[in-house]
């Protein structure tokens, strides 16, 4: 795999570019015949907004749908909701946008979720931000010739009820019903402010 930082947006450059750097080295790359790719501004200027704009798209789908099923059924429902329907949501929003736009996380609800090697480093990116105090924003990188956008999900007040710490914050009917469907879950102990996992919008070569 060959993976390449394309931009950056916050200040705090190095730790991620000396990361990618040597996932490049000890990954060196497989298809030389492959066209190297010049980063030009113009092409930051056209995947930039684009992965913004789906991203806002795809938080406030998800957030109306569950928003609405919490309201007129309840967590244990908006729970088997989510089961069915987010990703189906996702795949919609990516469709209408031409890009692929999905959720991933180092402690996973749903294992569909995984995340890809270079998206397992931004999250690991992000946790050494988080324990350092520094700040978590959007990233952008070039695996294996195709553009990738990445940003922080962070946890609000309302996601602890379904991811919060048990017996305080997660709500005890989600519980079960999580335990139930996702009988390997890792995705409960968050507090408000944590990094809940990544927006990972990938764009067609
Ligand atoms: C009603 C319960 C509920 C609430 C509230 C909730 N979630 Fe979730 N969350 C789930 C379920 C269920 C899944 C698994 C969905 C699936 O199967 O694809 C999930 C999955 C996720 C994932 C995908 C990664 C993974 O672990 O599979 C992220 C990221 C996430 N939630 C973040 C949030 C954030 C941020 C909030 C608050 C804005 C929130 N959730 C609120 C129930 C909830």
């Amino acid at each position: 795999m060959n993976i390449k930082p394309l931009y950056r947006i916050n200040k705090f450059v190095l730790p991620l570019v000396l990361c990618l750097a040597l996932f490049s080295c000890v990954s060196n790359n497989p298809n030389k015949g492959e066209e190297v790719k010049v980063y030009r501004v113009s092409d930051l200027a056209q995947i930039q907004p684009v992965a913004i704009d789906a991203i806002r798209a795809s938080a406030a789908t998800l957030s109306n749908a569950l928003s609405t099923t919490i309201d007129t059924a309840g967590f244990k429902e908006a729970i088997a909701y989510c089961n069915l329907n987010a990703n189906h949501l996702l795949n919609n929003i990516s469709e209408e946008y031409g890009v692929t736009i999905k959720r991933t996380s180092s402690q996973l609800r749903n294992a569909a979720n995984t995340p890809s090697d270079d998206e397992q480093l931004i999250l690991d990116f992000y946790a050494s931000q988080e324990s350092l105090g520094k700040e978590c924003v959007g990233e952008m990188s070039v695996v294996d010739g195709i553009y990738k956008y990445y940003q922080p999900i962070f946890v609000m007040d309302n996601c602890t009820k379904c991811h919060g710490i048990k017996g305080e914050t997660l709500n005890k009917k989600a519980s079960k019903k999580i335990a139930e469907l996702y009988p390997n879950d890792q995705a409960t102990g968050y507090e408000a402010g944590d990094v809940r996992g990544l927006w990972v919008v990938t764009f067609k070569k």
